[in-house]
């Protein structure tokens, strides 16, 4: 079974529910799905899953510090996460406040794992974005996220 981590920070709470969306979309998709604050993530741990999704609120343009931190400390499994499926998702207070500059931030980063990246066609293209909150919008969005994400996982290493 495809395993999907999804590492989210959310001062507010608008980014942990995108995180929790998008695990309905990949659970109702057959993966197993582990949705964590990023606190609660070991870098060592990002071994374990076939696909990572990460989720930040938008700050001045990019990645929150906590987010920034873990992928500065993902050095340590430099080269071990070659092939795996990558994500990213973000919330802003502003429509044009930055919120694709970050999931793309985050995104560059996964690629530099050599992780495979998950866009859309439908959806966000690069990831769900949301002003705030999720609205009926993000939530739809969310969830096809999710679910295309576990499937390309399923597909890369089911
Ligand atoms: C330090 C800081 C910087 C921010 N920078 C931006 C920004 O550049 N553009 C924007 O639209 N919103 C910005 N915001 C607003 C947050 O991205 C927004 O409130 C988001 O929904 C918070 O997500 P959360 O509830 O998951 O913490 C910023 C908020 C903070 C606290």
């Amino acid at each position: 079974m495809a395993r999907i981590l999804i590492c989210y920070y959310s001062r507010s709470g608008n980014t942990k529910k995108m995180a929790y969306l998008i695990q309905k979309g990949a659970m109702d998709e057959g993966a197993e799905v582990d949705t964590k604050n990023v606190k609660d993530v070991m870098v060592a741990d990002l071994r374990k899953y076939d696909g990572i999704i990460i989720g930040s609120p938008t700050y001045y343009g990019g990645m929150a510090a906590p987010i920034k931190d873990l992928l500065d400390k993902s050095i340590r499994v430099h080269g071990k996460l070659q092939d795996k499926v990558g994500g990213a998702f973000s919330s802003s207070t502003n429509v044009g406040g930055g919120n694709e500059t970050t999931v793309l931030a985050v995104l560059q980063a996964l690629m530099i794992h050599g992780m495979v990246i998950c866009g859309d066609h439908r959806g966000d293209h690069y990831g769900p974005v949301s002003i705030e909150a999720p609205n009926k919008r993000v939530e739809k969005n969310c969830i096809m996220y999710g679910k295309r994400v576990a499937e390309l996982t399923k597909k890369l290493h089911g």
